[in-house]
């Protein structure tokens, strides 16, 4: 199927890793432009080198923080100078502060602090810079990934679940501001997808035990479903937060 987003150009933020770098190669493979925007230069160097090669598609890499708006605004003139305006923006975040905590033991006003500005702040401090830029097209996709804890609270996640539950709302309220400007706005609700970070802090296969499908996803899974949702084809899909989490979020909707 044609996805109808080849030559449309797509910002990723945290993408030098995990989540973030699997939808940039997604979206590159169906052959949309990338900016790729993450901490780790020589890592998003890497990265862009890579898509290149294999997806023959442009790579832009601009090593920044998304707490930072200066380094937003830094990232989104080099978009504006190498490709124009942006028809596709994927909001992936850093993690949370580890260990993970149960609530009453979260004492450190600089872990709600960073948890906050890492899952919540940024996010919004990319999306104000780059949507606007979005609406003169009257087309635009907008998919942040945030967690299926927003859809059913998991035991020590609760500075991910209250800054994601937040990320969901800000979405949300986009969503109904932008409709009528054809962008459509949505976001993914993740669990157990076998990152390399992820693997290495959980046992994996205790984690299968408790999906339905008896198995972690794949970052390519996860990615799929970011890549439809930036699709032509998913343009009547906005406001909605979609599970994909092999069945684990036990709740009906
Ligand atoms: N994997 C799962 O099953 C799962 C489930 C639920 C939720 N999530 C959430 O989904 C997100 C991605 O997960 P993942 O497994 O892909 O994590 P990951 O492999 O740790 O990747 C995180 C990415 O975020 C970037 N990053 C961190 N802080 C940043 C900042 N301030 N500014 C810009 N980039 C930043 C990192 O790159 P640099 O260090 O180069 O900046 C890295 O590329 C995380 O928020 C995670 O909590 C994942």
């Amino acid at each position: 199927m044609d996805l109808g987003i080849k030559g449309k150009i797509a910002v990723v933020t945290a993408c030098s890793s995990g989540l973030g770098n699997a939808v940039a190669h997604a979206l590159a493979a169906e052959g949309a432009k990338l900016v790729l925007f993450a901490r780790s230069e020589d890592v998003l160097r890497k990265t862009a080198a890579d898509i290149e090669s294999r997806h023959h598609v442009q790579a832009l890499a601009v090593a920044g923080d998304m707490r930072s708006e200066a380094d937003v605004k830094r990232m989104v003139a080099a978009m504006q100078e190498k490709f124009g305006a942006p028809d596709i923006l994927v909001l992936s975040t850093g993690r949370p502060p580890i260990p993970m905590r149960e609530v009453l033991d979260e004492t450190d006003a600089a872990r709600w602090e960073e948890a906050y500005r890492v899952q919540l702040w940024g996010a919004v401090l990319v999306t104000r810079n780059i949507v606007p830029l979005m609406l003169p097209r009257g087309w635009g996709r907008v998919i942040s990934i945030t967690s299926a804890t927003v859809k059913q609270p998991m035991i020590k996640h609760g500075l991910s679940t209250v800054f994601r539950a937040g990320v969901t709302a800000y979405m949300k309220h986009l969503a109904n501001e932008v409709a009528a400007r054809g962008i459509t706005v949505n976001t993914v609700c993740p669990a157990s997808i076998a990152t390399a970070n992820l693997t290495s802090s959980y046992d994996m296969t205790e984690r299968a035990k408790r999906i339905p499908l008896r198995r972690v996803g794949r970052p390519e899974e996860l990615a799929a479903t970011v890549t439809f949702l930036a699709s032509e084809q998913a343009g009547f899909i906005t406001g909605a937060s979609l599970h994909v989490d092999g069945g684990m979020v036990a709740s009906l909707y």
